[in-house]
């Protein structure tokens, strides 16, 4: 990981004061200081003083928040995405974790490749980045991957994600071979003979666009074998992108009987297929958005804590990918920089979510899953995210980091901003300079 904003160790100390610290992981809730020391939270506490402090009155702190899901096209799709930028926007969204997807070209199904890539993102990423390799060659879904070399290499979990894998006993050995190999595994749930040549979710809007519609089914029936087999092999099982409501309810039922969790994403919680009408190749994604029915029944297993976390999916897309008829476009959206802003605006303002669920379900509970993050206990990684609950600000492709602009929020106005961003003690994102010199008060 580069530390792009560190001028010869001068921030191996901050105190940062008079911010609103929610930890839910360790029950801190309150105006608070905190002492970063070495990478680590050395204190926390009031009346704290430095010799470089931020004042963070007005600001609220939250542990860094961790994203089990992106797709950062390196290797092979650096014109969408790439280390740098990647870590970049995820930086700009509070993000101090990431796991990589291994959908690049070629696909990370080799050990080569997977030291390749840990070689990049220590160069290069702002944040901390794991690796997911394939669970099967090429992602087919047919031979699986060497994953013990895998991990020796550098992965730290396999998927095949963007594809679900359609044998259920492949999926089984592949769950078996994964558990004794000592990788989690992150399942993208679909059946293929059911999504077909969909594009959108089935459904009213879909007829009334005319584009072949994606049944819940899809997503339902291989969610069901996915996790039927997980609490079988006692695999460490991951469920991404839950988007419908009985995929969201199976996981509630499975989740005590095996090693499972589960994430849905910010636009399945906050968008519907009612953007189908548009027809525009910007609202493509996979799995779909779904119908008002389905978005409540994920935002109700959210809120309760059935689907554990919040994961993006960021998928970046050129705009000529993009700026299709939907039937035509590449299936995807940009999440990282919208991720807390949108869900904080369509449901934290109005009480349909609480901000500790919140936090904890972007910080907390994926931070245990990637192992050490999410928490601002003293001894922990210096991962911080600092917000501005009261600014306003309007999404636009000038304010995206990324290299790609497919965001579906493009033009909506947010009712939170990140404005700095925090890992292992170095400033990875600054959106205001509130770090600069200007604002640092030097004491004697
Ligand atoms: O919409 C999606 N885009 N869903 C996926 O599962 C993969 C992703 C991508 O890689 O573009």
């Amino acid at each position: 990981m580069k530390t792009p904003n560190t001028r010869s160790g001068e921030n191996r100390e901050i105190v940062i004061r008079g911010g609103r610290v929610l930890d839910p992981s360790s029950g801190l809730d309150g105006i608070m200081d905190v002492r970063i020391s070495d990478g680590r939270i050395a204190e926390v506490g009031s009346g704290l003083r430095g010799a470089r402090e931020l004042d963070a009155d007005g600001l609220h702190l939250f542990p860094g928040f961790v994203d089990v899901h992106a797709h950062w096209r390196s290797p092979g799709h650096e014109h969408k995405e790439n280390i740098e930028s990647g870590s970049a926007a995820a930086a700009a969204g509070g993000f101090t974790s990431v796991v990589m997807m291994p959908n690049t070209d070629p696909v990370v199904d080799k050990p080569i490749v997977v030291s390749g890539l840990a070689k990049r993102v220590s160069e290069e990423s702002r944040v901390r980045a794991h690796i997911s390799a394939a669970l099967h060659v090429g992602l087919n879904g047919e031979r699986l991957t060497e994953m013990r070399l895998l991990k020796e290499a550098g992965a730290f979990c396999v998927s095949d994600d963007g594809l679900g894998t359609q044998n259920a006993g492949v999926l089984r050995n592949a769950l078996l071979y994964a558990k004794s190999a000592g990788l989690p595994v992150i399942l993208h749930c679909e059946d293929h003979t059911l999504s077909a040549d969909g594009v959108v979710h089935e459904g009213a809007h879909a007829a009334l666009a005319g584009l072949p519609g994606i049944p819940a089914s899809a997503e339902d029936v291989s969610t069901a074998a996915g996790l039927i087999l997980a609490a079988e092999t006692g695999a460490k099982t991951h469920i991404t992108h839950v988007s419908t409501e009985l995929s969201a309810t199976l996981v509630g039922f499975f989740e005590a009987r095996g090693d499972i969790t589960s994430d849905t994403t910010p636009h399945h919680l906050t968008l519907t297929d009612e953007l189908a009408s548009t027809l525009d190749g910007m609202y493509r994604v996979n799995p779909p958005l779904r119908s008002e029915d389905h978005r409540d029944g994920v935002r109700d297993a959210l809120r309760s804590g059935v689907l554990d976390f919040v994961a993006t999916d960021h998928a970046p897309h050129a705009s000529e990918e993009k700026d299709l008829p939907l039937e035509e476009a590449s299936p995807g959206f940009l999440g990282h920089e919208t991720a807390f802003p949108a869900i904080y605006t369509e449901l934290v303002r109005d009480g349909e979510l609480s901000l500790p669920r919140l936090v904890e379900a972007m910080s907390a509970a994926p931070g245990v899953w990637v192992g050490g993050s999410g928490s601002l206990a003293v001894g922990s990684f210096a991962d911080l995210t600092l917000v501005d609950l009261s600014e306003e600000w309007t999404v636009s492709r000038d304010t995206m980091a990324s290299k790609s602009s497919n965001s579906p929020y493009l033009g909506r106005t947010m009712a939170s901003r990140i404005v700095g961003t925090i890992v292992g003690g170095e400033i990875v994102h600054d959106i205001h300079d509130i770090f600069s010199g200007a604002k640092f008060g030097i004491r004697a």
